[in-house]
């Protein structure tokens, strides 16, 4: 599956990187490249602030993820972002998206 991971090269990313990277998905990783990121060959990185998300929808959208994996969201308005960033992505390609927000998202 095509995996967009959205922040993953911190503490939580280093591990679960290579292990979606391992197990044959084709990762992209959006981070805004403040952190240092040892990402395996083949990942491909995406930089971008979470905040301004809608700002990099294009090129997201792009991507056509099968699963938005967000590590970083901590509010209902971030995850609610996120949803609409990528609502109807899967419509426009084909592929069923499926959004898996890491945080619960209460406001
Ligand atoms: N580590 C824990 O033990 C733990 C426990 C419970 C919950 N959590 C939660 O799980 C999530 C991930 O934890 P973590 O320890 O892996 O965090 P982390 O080490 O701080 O990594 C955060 C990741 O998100 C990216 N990022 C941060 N702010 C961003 C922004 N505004 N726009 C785009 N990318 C951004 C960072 O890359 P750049 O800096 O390059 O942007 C990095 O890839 C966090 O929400 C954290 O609160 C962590």
């Amino acid at each position: 599956m095509r995996i967009l991971v959205i922040g993953g090269t911190g503490f939580i990313g280093r591990f679960v990187i290579p292990l979606l990277h391992d197990s044959g998905h084709t990762v992209t990783v959006f981070h805004r490249g403040a952190s240092v990121a040892s990402l395996p060959p083949g990942v491909r990185s995406l930089r971008g602030d979470r905040h301004h998300l809608l700002a990099h929808q294009h090129e997201l959208r792009a991507l056509a993820p099968d699963v938005v994996i967000e590590m970083i969201a901590s509010s209902g308005a971030q995850t609610r972002t996120m949803m609409d960033t990528f609502r109807g992505a899967a419509q426009s390609t084909g592929v069923s998206t499926e959004l898996l927000p890491c945080a619960e998202g209460r406001d």
